[in-house]
């Protein structure tokens, strides 16, 4: 990761926890070269990567997942649909490596990494460009001092709105009372999104499809029920 990247945008959050053992640096030397998205993300690139998984008729699905943690989740979502591309962005370079290690064991040809913040790449993809969108268990920033620093702000939706087809996917999760209240409320409000919510099973329950999360098994295990949110977009 340049320096010149992580200088243009404030992020919060830890970019560095243990030191990386020698494997893990050779992965992440050998590997991340091979699936990191380039700096410049320009539409003939992406063409060319979207029409690796393109089927005859219809356009290859795009999925982001805004801070895949130790990339678990976004590993078992690519693998369930190998015809569609994903992309992963999360500045933690440990979770970079630990999404390499799942995608070398799993041999995923469908991801793409962006280890840094998510917020660099959303101004380079194409307007209507994505299939879905997941944000699953955002750090909560309970303080109000520290509201502005959490990820899903009215900016962050207004962006994720013009990426997002109509009828596309805003796909949240969060064990965490405040930042419940916080995603709900601001995708409630925004108005390029519909909670597909029908009854009180529909958000209690982990919808088929969306595999575990790290963060979610942890606070599983530290009593903490997690809800889940689908939005589409309107
Ligand atoms: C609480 S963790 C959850 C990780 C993972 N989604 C899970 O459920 O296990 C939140 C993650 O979001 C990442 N994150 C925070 N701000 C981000 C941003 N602006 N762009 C990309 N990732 C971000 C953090 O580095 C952290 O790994």
């Amino acid at each position: 990761m340049t320096p010149s990247r992580a200088e243009k945008i404030q992020f919060y959050g830890r970019r560095k926890g243990r030191p990386l053992s020698q494997n893990m640096q050779r992965l992440l030397d050998t590997r991340l070269p091979e699936v990191e998205l380039p700096e410049k993300l320009d539409r003939n690139w992406l063409e060319q990567r979207l029409s690796l998984h393109k089927s005859t008729e219809t356009p290859a699905d795009l999925v982001l997942e805004i801070g895949f943690g130790g990339g678990e989740h976004l590993a078992a979502i690519a693998a369930a649909e190998p015809a569609k591309l994903f992309f992963g962005a999360e500045p933690f370079v440990n979770g970079v490596v630990s999404l390499l290690r799942h995608i070398q064991n799993k041999g995923l040809k469908n991801i793409c990494i962006w280890p840094d913040d998510v917020r660099l790449i959303l101004e380079q993809l194409p307007q209507q460009s994505l299939s879905c969108v997941y944000v699953m268990f955002p750090d909560p920033w309970p303080k109000a001092r520290h509201a502005g620093r959490r990820i899903l702000n009215p900016k962050m939706l207004d962006s994720l709105a013009g990426l997002l087809r109509p009828q596309g996917l805003l796909r949240m999760a969060s064990d965490h009372p405040i930042a419940k209240s916080w995603l709900l409320a601001e995708a409630v409000r925004h108005p390029s999104f519909e909670w597909r919510a029908r009854c009180a099973e529909d958000w209690r329950a982990r919808p088929q499809g969306w595999p575990q999360t790290r963060y979610m098994q942890k606070g599983l295990s530290e009593g903490r029920l997690p809800s889940w949110f689908e939005f589409e977009r309107r």
